[in-house]
């Protein structure tokens, strides 16, 4: 765990945020790998979602949405929080659930008794801070498409089943947020809302759950490492009538990435009956089977499912440098860098003008890097620690035949490409 912390810094993947200022309560901030990674992990699920599938549409809804939402959701009753213990001596609090022992883990004091803590994080809109400006930030994004049921199915003219997408900001205002990105308190989700006639829900819960797994396992999570567990009926959300989580194997055990939630209901008859407007569909209130995944705790499982250590180095043409080598093994979608372009020599004026063309050309096309510092072989352990995909190498020959080197990053094998193909031919690879 530890190692993957320390790498996500060294690497800029993921940094503390406020770091200058001792960081901020769990909150962390993605750095230009780690920008590509999520963005990248984004687009493999809204091409899932809205590409492969006709019948399901995509929806931005705002952040801040009036109070009325979240009481009719149930949020803001008992069902949306934890339980929360206080050390009576050095009063530091924990989630009570968290908790091995009946004592402070910090100092072994007694604890207070358990009292219910609500998670919605409260703000107010507007100068005046009193009741009425009260509102809070969303706690998952999924509500802002339930209250938006009916436009969406007027405006796209949906006939049932079909699903709503959404990709955004979600806040909870966490007891003990831990384990690095797993559980903080401003974090993002990529949540499904399949509406369906009710007496097809429990069909549709298992088609769900199949293509959430295989999706994962496409973008190359490996099998051992990724389980669909059903949730104990005493554990159920307050809104779901049966849930499935999809964990993964963390360094600290195996945790949830996503919930599969068949909602009932629940969300279309509350909001019906808070605002008066009429969500039934032909004569009943159509369910709701619900895919829901953080995106950094799916982020997460890949750079840890990603992370190798090569003892003695990868490389057997040279001599091993007896050093632990770092590979990222991402899929090729998922990589933040595709291509680094690197002249085999520096201080050779022709070979990095040349490399510097190639770059060039590649750039509007891949996410790619330029390289020219250091040895050859530290340049490309370099880049296969980030996980990039090609390293295109411009030598000597380079110059006569207007090709270049072109390395897999898992075989690291290599092959001549003309320079005038590099374009389609990586464009071939990344789609293979
Ligand atoms: N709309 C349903 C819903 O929000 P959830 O199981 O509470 O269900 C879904 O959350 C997913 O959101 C989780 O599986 C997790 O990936 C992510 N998530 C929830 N709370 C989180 C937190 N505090 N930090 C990071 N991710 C979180």
């Amino acid at each position: 765990m530890q190692k993957i912390v320390s790498f996500s810094k060294r690497r800029g993947f993921i940094f503390l945020s406020s770091e200058i200022y001792g960081g901020f309560s769990s909150c962390y901030d993605f750095g230009p790998l780690g920008v590509e990674l999520k963005n990248n992990i984004k687009k493999a699920w809204w091409d899932e979602m809205i590409k492969r599938h006709e019948d399901i549409v995509g929806l931005d809804a705002s952040i801040l949405m009036s109070p009325k939402v979240w009481k009719a959701s149930g949020h803001l009753t008992a069902g949306f929080a934890d339980e929360l213990v206080e050390c009576k001596k050095c009063h530091h609090r924990f989630r009570k659930d968290f908790l091995k022992k009946n004592k402070c883990p910090d100092c072994g004091g007694e604890l207070t008794r358990a009292k219910k803590f609500n998670l919605m994080m409260k703000t107010f809109v507007g100068p005046v801070e009193d009741e009425a400006a009260e509102t809070y930030l969303r706690a998952e994004t999924c509500q802002g498409i339930y209250v938006n049921f009916k436009n969406i199915l007027q405006s796209m003219r949906q006939k049932l089943p079909f699903g709503i997408a959404q990709i955004g900001k979600a806040f909870r205002n966490e007891i003990n947020p831990k384990d690095f990105i797993y559980r903080t308190r401003e974090f993002e989700q990529m949540e499904m809302q399949w509406f369906c006639r009710p007496k097809e829900a429990p069909k549709f819960f298992n088609y769900w759950i199949k293509k959430r797994m295989n999706w994962y396992l496409n973008l190359g999570i490996k099998k051992a490492n990724i389980r669909a567990v059903e949730v104990p009926k005493q554990e159920l959300p307050h809104y779901a009538k049966r849930a499935v989580d999809i964990q993964y194997k963390f360094p600290f055990g195996w945790q949830e990435i996503e919930g599969i939630h068949n909602r009932g209901d629940w969300d279309l008859s509350n909001h019906s009956k808070h605002s008066g407007e009429d969500f039934k569909y032909e004569g009943y209130f159509p369910y709701v089977i619900e895919t829901s995944v953080g995106v950094d705790r799916s982020l997460f499982a890949f750079l840890c499912d990603a992370y190798q250590e090569v003892r003695g180095g990868r490389t057997k043409t040279t001599k091993a440098v007896k050093e632990i080598e770092v590979l990222l093994k991402l899929n090729k979608s998922l990589a933040p860098i595709k291509a680094a372009v690197l002249p085999l020599v520096k201080n050779k004026s022709k070979l990095t003008k040349k490399a510097k063309e190639v770059y060039q050309m590649l750039k509007p096309y891949f996410m790619t890097q330029y390289d020219e510092v250091g040895s050859i072989g530290r340049r490309y352990r370099r880049q296969d620690e980030i996980g990039t995909v090609f390293a295109i190498t411009v030598d000597f020959e380079t110059l006569e035949k207007n090709d270049v080197t072109v390395r897999d990053r898992d075989t690291m094998k290599q092959k001549r490409v003309k320079i005038k193909d590099l374009v389609k031919v990586l464009k071939e690879k990344l789609n293979e």
